[in-house]
């Protein structure tokens, strides 16, 4: 069975297909056969990083590690109706074309699309990165101005929620694990960051996710983006660009943190002895 990660939140720029890219490599290079789907069908930011990717190997004459990419086609119909219908299609079959692989990684647009919908439905985990402000918190939330108080789930949680009945509904075993991180965290908003932090506990356990260690804010993100490289590609003597600084090597503890607490099924035994 293929499980399924899906990178969502209807925020754009919360970091969604950069965590996308750093999921991938870290499953590949864990020896895991691992497949991807970008159905940010305007920005492609995932295929293009991959693509960047594509082109650092070939110049530098390097090995690094590739997930099977898995094209989603927009549908060109006028008809809405049939335009949906045409696009459930598509997703099914990238879907079906990643069935030999451990891990189907799925990043999604932040916007509200039928594709995006439809890849909830399909999760086994969702990861939902959130910028460390208020402004994104309110996509999960909303809050009492007057009293602070949370008063109830927003948009895209009650996203999460329809995937989570549909997916109750179809029969399918086990619920959808839902995981939130912090992106961005700034070492010196600190009140802030306190706040947002108290309020996305309160909302975890009201909304039924959970949360995970998240980001720090950290320019070397943008930099890996135009060579396809992610944080576990530095360092080592092999390595394309060597892990620099502390802050480097901090960002990838925290990213394998992250992997960590996905809590993802692991090899089995026979396979781990092969
Ligand atoms: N922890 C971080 N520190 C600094 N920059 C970051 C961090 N995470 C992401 N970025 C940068 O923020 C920008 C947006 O990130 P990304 O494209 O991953 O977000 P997204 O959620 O996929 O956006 P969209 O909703 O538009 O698809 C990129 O330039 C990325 O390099
Ligand atoms: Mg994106």
């Amino acid at each position: 069975m293929t499980h399924v990660i899906v990178l969502g939140n209807e925020k754009g720029g919360s970091g969604k297909s950069t965590t996308a890219m750093h999921l991938i490599v870290a499953l590949v290079k864990a020896g895991r056969k691992v497949g991807a789907v970008d159905l940010d069908l305007r920005q492609r930011s995932l295929t293009r990083y991959l693509e960047n990717r594509r082109k650092f190997a070939d110049l530098k004459g390097q090995t690094l590690a590739f997930p099977v990419v898995s094209a989603v086609e927009p549908s060109a119909l006028d008809s809405r109706e049939a335009a949906r219908a045409q696009e459930t299609e598509n997703l099914q079959s990238a879907l079906a074309a990643l069935e030999g692989c451990d891990f189907a990684i799925i990043d999604c647009p932040g916007a509200d699309t039928h594709l995006s919908r439809l890849a909830h439905m399909h999760a086994d985990t969702i990861l939902t990165p959130l910028n460390d402000s208020f402004v994104d918190f309110d996509l999960l939330a909303r809050i009492d101005p007057e009293t602070n108080r949370i008063t109830g789930p927003s948009l895209y949680s009650e996203m999460v929620w329809e995937a989570r009945k549909t997916r109750a509904m179809s029969g399918v075993a086990g619920g959808i694990d839902w995981v939130v991180i912090r992106n961005r965290l700034s070492a010196t908003r600190a009140r802030n960051k306190k706040n947002v932090g108290d309020k996305l506990e309160d909302l975890a356990a009201r909304i039924g996710f959970r949360l995970a260690r998240g980001f720090g804010d950290r320019v070397i993100y943008r930099e890996l983006f135009p060579m396809g490289l992610t944080l576990l590609d530095l360092g080592g003597r092999d390595a394309p660009v060597r892990l620099s600084t502390m802050s480097h090597v901090t960002a990838r503890l925290e990213i394998r943190s992250l992997v960590a607490s996905l809590d993802l099924p692991q090899p089995a035994i026979e396979e781990q002895a092969a």
